[in-house]
């Protein structure tokens, strides 16, 4: 992994390793492993209680200017009546507007650079030294809540590292956990599985939920859907 990819080598790699399998549902970045429309209904989990439910969400929209976008602010960002998301955060507002949930933004000490590239390049430094990057604030409360539902953009094919210093800095034992991600073409490419390894004394549902960045005018009847199926588990 290169510290300047773009977005065009995202979807290069996925081309490459689409063609490399030779199919769209199967690649080496997890494309196309969508949980969301085609996991069978998953029954060992309880059904979701939205009162009882927090969505803590990491997101960052590179602009707060719903106008004049560069291309990269776009990308990274869904604009709706002129107000600006990032793309995780508007799932997550999604997610907890249809199941009456509250929210909790996890947000690094340091102020991220807004810049495309000066936040690629935090990145790769945080991934390539295994870094625990400080949060600006824990969860309050935890114990008032039995699920957490926790979202976040695909990084360099991986959780941003602060959701590493999320997971290990408190402690969801006996809880519910779900994931789900916002991405270019990398689904969840595998961090369900490193969430699963990280929290043994959670139950961490294998029902995930991740939508690229580019559907996310169709994302309302997709949350919907896979809110709907975990409330009724
Ligand atoms: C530093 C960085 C690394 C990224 N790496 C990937 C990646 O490996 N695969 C992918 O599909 N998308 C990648 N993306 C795209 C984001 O996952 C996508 O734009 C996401 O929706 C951003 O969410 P946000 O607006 O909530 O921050 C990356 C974006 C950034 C800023």
């Amino acid at each position: 992994m290169t510290p300047t990819h773009t977005r065009r080598s995202f979807l290069s790699l996925a081309t490459v390793a689409a063609a490399s399998v030779g199919l769209t549902g199967c690649s080496l970045f997890g494309v196309g492993r969508n949980s969301a429309g085609s996991a069978a209904r998953q029954t060992d989990m309880p059904a979701v209680d939205g009162s009882r439910t927090l969505v803590a969400y990491f997101s960052v929209p590179e602009t707060t200017n719903p106008n004049g976008m560069t291309q990269d602010e776009e990308n990274s960002t869904h604009v709706v009546d002129g107000k600006v998301y990032g793309n995780t955060q508007y799932v997550a507002m999604l997610i907890a507007g249809r199941l009456g949930a509250a929210q909790f933004r996890i947000e690094t000490a340091e102020q991220l650079p807004l810049n495309h590239q000066a936040l690629i390049d935090r990145a790769v430094a945080w991934q390539d030294a295994n870094a625990r990057p400080a949060l600006k604030a824990q969860i309050p409360n935890l114990g008032r809540y039995d699920t957490v539902i926790v979202g976040y953009p695909i990084w360099e094919y991986d959780m941003p590292m602060p959701l590493y210093t999320f997971f290990e800095q408190h402690d969801f034992s006996g809880k519910n956990i779900y994931v789900f991600t916002t991405h270019d073409v990398s689904g969840l490419s595998g961090t369900l599985e490193k969430v699963t390894e990280m929290l043994p004394r959670a139950k961490v549902s294998t029902n995930a939920f991740e939508i690229s960045r580019n559907d996310m005018n169709d994302s309302q009847p997709r949350v919907t859907e896979w809110v709907d199926r975990i409330a009724q588990a």
